[in-house]
């Protein structure tokens, strides 16, 4: 049965709305006349809370709380937060800096290699996991509910591929979105539809960073040869949130045709 009330208002929160994907997700939602808060690092700006994926369940916890405070309830949960180590975050520092150390000695920096590990399970695979688990109860309503509330995790394509520098990134959004389609399982007897994006390439700060001879070679696997614009993923993202309430634990794919 489709989502009949697709066009009443909703309260929708993105986890990673200051840039990219998750900005482009939140002015659509506003656009189509819902309300959302964006949770991220960097709050101050109205109609945001702070929210670090890196810390503690309390932490994210409280941070969903206040979010859900502002709206009065939450239908949509987006978590679009995450780093991949092209850009200048402290995992691309990271991962530059164990790069540099095992140039200049020959050996592997394996301590050095277990801080971008940790930076980014805890960016791209622990904090999404918890911030789910966290919004729970906020998104639950009665198994048969007609509106039920939805929660759609960006995740990407690149699990399916995983480049050899981008290893841990590939892995973090695999445990991710493998643990979103498991929570998908028990969440959809309790009025909750969670589903997971994998996007392709798509043209935000995180991937602005790349060679532009290495974004000819990738690019030359997309069948439309170009990175999406985000507010395309922006639009599937909507179909899914706003579509058929018989997405539930579904992988639903926006990559432009790679193979
Ligand atoms: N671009 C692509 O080609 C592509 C492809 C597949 C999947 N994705 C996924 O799309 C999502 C959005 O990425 P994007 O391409 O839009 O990149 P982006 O523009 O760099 O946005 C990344 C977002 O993640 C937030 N973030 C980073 N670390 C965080 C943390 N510790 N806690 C909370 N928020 C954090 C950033 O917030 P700050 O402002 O605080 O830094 C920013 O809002 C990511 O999950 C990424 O894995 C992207």
């Amino acid at each position: 049965m489709p989502d009949a009330a697709s066009h009443r208002p909703r309260r929708v929160i993105v986890i990673g709305g200051s840039s990219g994907i998750g900005a482009a997700i939140a002015a659509r939602c506003r656009a189509e006349g819902h309300r959302v808060v964006c949770a991220q690092r960097r709050a101050g700006a109205t109609d945001t809370v702070r929210l670090d994926l890196r810390e503690p369940f309390a932490s994210i916890n409280g941070a969903l709380e206040a979010a859900v405070r502002m709206l009065g309830g939450l239908d949509w949960l987006v978590v679009s937060g995450g780093t991949a180590g092209y850009q200048e975050s402290a995992h691309g520092a990271a991962l530059k800096q164990a790069r540099a150390e095992e140039r200049r000695t020959g050996d592997r920096p394996l301590d050095r290699y277990l801080e971008v590990a940790e930076e980014t399970m805890r960016t791209s695979a622990i904090g999404p996991i918890l911030a789910l688990e966290a919004a729970f109860r906020f998104l639950e309503r009665p198994p048969h509910d007609p509106e039920p509330s939805r929660a759609l995790l960006i995740g990407s394509t690149i699990t399916q591929a995983p480049p050899p520098d981008l290893a841990w990134y590939a892995a973090a959004k695999a445990a991710a979105q493998v643990a979103y389609l498991g929570l998908a399982r028990r969440m959809a007897r309790h009025g909750v539809r969670v589903n997971v994006l994998a996007t392709g390439w798509a043209r935000t700060p995180m991937t602005e960073a790349i060679a532009p001879a290495k974004l000819t070679k990738i690019l030359r696997a997309v069948a439309l040869g170009r990175m999406a614009e985000p507010e395309e993923i922006a639009d599937a993202a909507y179909a899914v949130l706003a579509g058929s309430a018989y997405f539930a634990g579904d992988t639903i794919e926006v990559s432009g045709g790679l193979p």
